[in-house]
């Protein structure tokens, strides 16, 4: 293709401060440089892409710019011997939907280490119905068990589990042989939870989270996407030597706490960060994923494929906290 090809985006453009998004023809050469050019198949919606298209959040370095976090797609053109027109690829942050150019586009030209090697075991599909929530749900995991998280300490439980990153982070841990706890704020998505691997479900809109430093230790671990008091809340009642991978803010960005929990039960906050995720282990996660790790209800967890056309709307939905697992965007679909 030449820099002058046309093609699909949606831009996120910031007027007289506020912020618009909006599906428009752009050319190649619109995009940030890049040593490779790939034609995309899939991208998917993170809660992330929601906050930068309806400008909630302040997610993006830079505009005009194409949003998106995550793709996949096959190599049109490359300057970089690591890769090859052909080769199957995908991408999940590195700053891509925020300080470059993302994946809500036809076409996406990248920095070669910003590109994953589509592994053995995953198709493009696939990759996104995982996305951006399924590689930092498969990270959280990999840090607990490296340190020494393990199901004899007693349930895990996930937050904002209908969600994208804790519909994976469920089905990861209780395939591992954890005891996996949903603690929900759509209780009446029960069935929907235990069919992942949940077997107790617990409604937070109900839940007395307590007040002292630490109270009553229940939970042997926890994988955290609210912040705010429910993290609060975790601190409190993780049991000794259990971690908490805290990885998002759907709730708020403030943690209350004290040190009791950390250094009188040996509790350990670990910080997920699927943005900046040094390569090798990047790549480990991946395989893990496509492998022994690889989930058995993509289907029930991806259930919904949209076109760029109904991506705004979806993102309004995820705002809002009405999401039930993963939203795939079919751009190019299987190429
Ligand atoms: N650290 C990282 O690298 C990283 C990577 C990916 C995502 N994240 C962050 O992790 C979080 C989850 O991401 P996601 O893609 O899974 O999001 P999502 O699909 O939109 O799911 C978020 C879930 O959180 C709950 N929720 C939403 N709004 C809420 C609110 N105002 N108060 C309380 N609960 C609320 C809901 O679950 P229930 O109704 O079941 O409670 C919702 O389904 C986000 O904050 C995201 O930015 C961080």
């Amino acid at each position: 293709m030449s820099s002058s090809t046309s093609f699909k985006a949606l831009r996120v453009h910031q007027v007289e401060k506020a912020t618009q998004s909006r599906l428009e023809t752009i050319r190649l050469d619109d995009l940030n440089p890049g040593a490779v050019v790939v034609k995309v198949a899939y991208s998917s919606l993170n809660y992330k892409d929601a906050l930068a298209v309806t400008g909630k959040g302040r997610i993006m370095r830079g505009y005009p710019r194409v949003a998106g976090i995550d793709l996949s797609g096959v190599v049109e053109s490359s300057a970089d011997p690591a890769f090859k027109p052909g080769d199957k690829v995908l991408v999940t942050g590195n700053n891509i939907g925020e300080a470059l150019d993302g994946g809500l586009a036809e076409f996406a030209r990248l920095p070669a280490d910003a590109l994953v090697p589509l592994p053995r075991g995953l198709s493009l599909f696939e990759a996104m119905a995982l996305g951006t929530a399924g590689f930092t749900a498969a990270l959280g995991l990999r840090r607990m068990l490296e340190n020494h998280q393990a199901p004899e300490l007693g349930p895990i439980v996930v937050t904002g589990p209908t969600g994208g990153v804790g519909s994976v982070a469920i089905e990861l841990f209780s395939r591992l042989g954890f005891t996996v706890a949903a603690l929900t704020g759509k209780a009446a998505q029960a069935d929907y939870l235990r069919k992942l691997g949940a077997s107790e479900i617990v409604d937070r809109t109900t839940l007395d989270l307590g007040s002292k430093p630490m109270e009553a230790a229940r939970w042997g671990g926890a994988v955290d996407n609210l912040g705010g008091d429910t993290l609060t809340y975790l601190t409190r009642t993780v049991r000794p030597w259990g971690n908490i991978a805290s990885i998002g803010l759907a709730q708020s960005h403030v943690l209350n706490t004290t040190v009791m929990p950390f250094i009188l039960r040996g509790v350990s906050l670990l910080g997920i960060n699927s943005v900046e995720c040094p390569r090798p282990w990047r790549v480990a996660v991946w395989d893990k994923l496509a492998g022994e790790w690889k989930p058995q209800h993509l289907a029930a967890i991806a259930p919904r494929v949209v076109g760029l056309e109904d991506v705004a709307k979806v993102c309004d939905e995820l705002i809002a906290g009405k999401a039930l697992g993963r939203t795939v965007v079919r751009i190019g679909g299987d190429l």
